[in-house]
């Protein structure tokens, strides 16, 4: 009887395989495909996606277009009892199930409340933000992504195979994550988006449907998951112009109005971004706070610039050749919104006035 002591090979591969074999080790092999690091997936993704990766499984592939959309990280967040109110609300609405609607002016906190409030619920946080281009394949995803494959085959000796597929295949964006896995959805300056892109948010905040139609069948509709919240943020001025939000949409969520906050906060703010002395942070919040009084809407300056001026007044503490005045400091920032030189004049007069007011 012949006893195999070693497999034979030829050229470096055993032989004797029966075509059966051949066939099982072949299912095999296709069947860890999907699983399979020596395969490459690469994912060209939808418009706005700016992104490719190499992927290995279904999971990785989720968690990876997830990273795409992930939210800026809520640094330096601070509270203090007005921050705690709206906390509260926000949450109290979004675990009674309604999608929450944050309007407010430009810099008065909305974006970092929201990502601050979607990271205290613990679901993962999905992300997108308005503007005049985006679409519904924006919010919901789409086919417009090419999955190729290349698969290295060398079972069979000597052979060299290469098999390329282009496969059309679905690609999830924000609005569809959030809505098939129950993520909270952050949608950032939504009323910037025109009216008929957001149209698809309507039947999911009313009837806990996402339609996605460019589906056919069955996969036309997905169930919204009981997990999924969305907080929506807008600003105030812009909400009323030219994109104004269809009413049907607004009706369909809580709007919580958020103005700049008070004094205690300003300065608290300020201190946590930059770390100045306290009374260094109430003579900016000081100044920037009379001067929000006195400009027109739209104009007014935010937290943001409190937290400007103060990251300008360390810089020019560092050396004397950085040694700039305090209020041509606040002069700068401000001037970011000022449109002419008339313009100019009236706010550095402004700012003159506070400053030395404030000093
Ligand atoms: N509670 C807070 N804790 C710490 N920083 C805050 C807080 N709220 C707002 N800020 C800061 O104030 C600035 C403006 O806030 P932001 O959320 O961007 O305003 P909005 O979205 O309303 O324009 C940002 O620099 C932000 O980091
Ligand atoms: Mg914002």
């Amino acid at each position: 009887m012949y006893v195999e002591t070693h497999p034979r090979k030829v050229r470096g591969e055993a032989v004797h395989m029966t075509s059966s074999e051949k066939k099982a080790i072949e299912q095999a092999h296709n069947s860890k495909a999907s699983s399979n690091p020596s395969i490459q997936v690469s994912i060209r993704s939808p418009a706005n996606m700016d992104c490719s990766y190499e992927l290995i499984t279904e999971e990785a592939r989720h968690k990876a277009i997830e990273e795409a959309f992930l939210t800026p990280e809520s640094n330096h967040f601070i509270s203090t009892p007005e921050v705690k109110e709206m906390e509260k609300r926000l949450v109290l609405w979004l675990k009674s199930g309604y999608p929450v609607h944050l309007i407010g002016p430009t810099g008065c906190g909305k974006t970092s409340l929201a990502v601050h409030v979607a990271q205290v619920l613990g679901r993962p946080v999905v992300w997108i933000n308005g503007d005049e281009s985006v679409t519904t394949s924006d919010l919901i995803g789409g086919y417009s992504q090419m999955q190729s494959e290349s698969v290295r085959d060398n079972y069979v000796h000597n052979v060299f195979k290469t098999k390329d597929t282009m496969k059309i295949e679905w690609v999830d964006n924000p609005l569809s994550l959030a809505c098939k896995y129950g993520y909270t959805l952050i949608y950032n300056e939504f009323s910037r988006t025109k009216p008929a892109s957001n149209n698809v948010l309507l039947s999911v905040f009313e009837e806990g449907i996402l339609e996605l139609p460019t589906k056919f069948g069955e996969d036309r509709y997905i169930k919204v998951h009981p997990d999924f919240k969305a907080i929506l943020t807008s600003n105030s001025i812009e909400y009323a112009g030219i994109h104004r939000p269809q009413d049907a949409l607004l009706d369909r969520m809580v709007g919580l109005y958020a103005d700049y906050y008070g004094y205690e906060t300003e300065v608290k703010i300020v201190m946590e971004h930059t770390g100045i002395p306290k009374e260094k942070a109430e003579r900016i919040v000081t100044v920037v706070r009379s001067i929000r009084d006195k400009l027109p809407d739209g104009q007014k300056p935010g937290t943001r610039a409190c937290i400007m001026i103060a990251k300008g007044w360390q810089t020019s503490a560092t050396g004397e050749d950085l040694a700039i005045d305090f209020r041509q400091m606040c002069i700068d920032v401000l001037a970011s919104k000022t449109s002419s030189p008339r313009d100019m004049e009236e706010k550095k007069k402004l700012v003159m006035e506070s400053a030395e007011y404030s000093a």
